[in-house]
């Protein structure tokens, strides 16, 4: 039986994951926008990872005995000044994630509640994935900054495919 605390907290981290897809499909939309189509298919892969990550903790409410309780969405940014300002933005949002997994963590931990514990643990070793992926794009840009490196870079980040986890 999942606490008060654990459930509610448990149930908004599926909002923030499926905000999270959402926000990314914007940016996706903002590249297809800017005929930057590698960075938009790189923004599409990342926003079909977010929804695993819903659910995850979906199938964990649901485990655990609780009901999953689903909230309203909130609307994304939908404009960017640039690339480097939408990978920015990407990566304070995992920044921001990372946050709320630490925070979900701290709970579990203060409750003894081991199994989400165990369960969050693959969630913080994910948000180093997520948070060094953003950063690496945020320094990619930087350096081709004012030159035609961003089409070579558009390239490589278009060849991202989705790939369906097995836990
Ligand atoms: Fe689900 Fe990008 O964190």
């Amino acid at each position: 039986m999942l606490s008060d605390k654990i459930y509610s907290e448990f149930n908004k981290q599926i909002n923030e994951e499926i905000f999270s897809a959402y926000l990314y499909l914007a940016m996706a939309a903002y590249f297809h926008s800017a005929n930057l189509s590698g960075f938009a298919k790189w923004m599409e892969v990342q926003a079909m990872e977010e929804l695993t990550h819903a659910k995850k903790f979906f199938d964990y409410i649901i485990e655990r005995g609780a009901r999953v309780a689903l909230a309203t969405i909130e609307k994304p940014k939908g404009e960017w000044k640039s690339a480097l300002d939408a990978f920015e933005s990407a990566y304070a949002h995992e920044q921001h994630i990372t946050g709320r997994i630490n925070h979900l963590m701290d709970i579990a931990i203060a409750e003894k509640d081991y199994a989400s514990v165990a369960m969050l643990q693959w969630f913080v070793t994910e948000q180093v994935e997520e948070e060094a992926h953003a950063s690496s794009i945020v320094e990619k840009l930087k350096m081709v900054s004012g030159t035609n490196g961003i089409f070579y870079l558009d390239k490589e980040l278009g060849k991202r495919a989705f790939t369906q986890e097995n836990d």
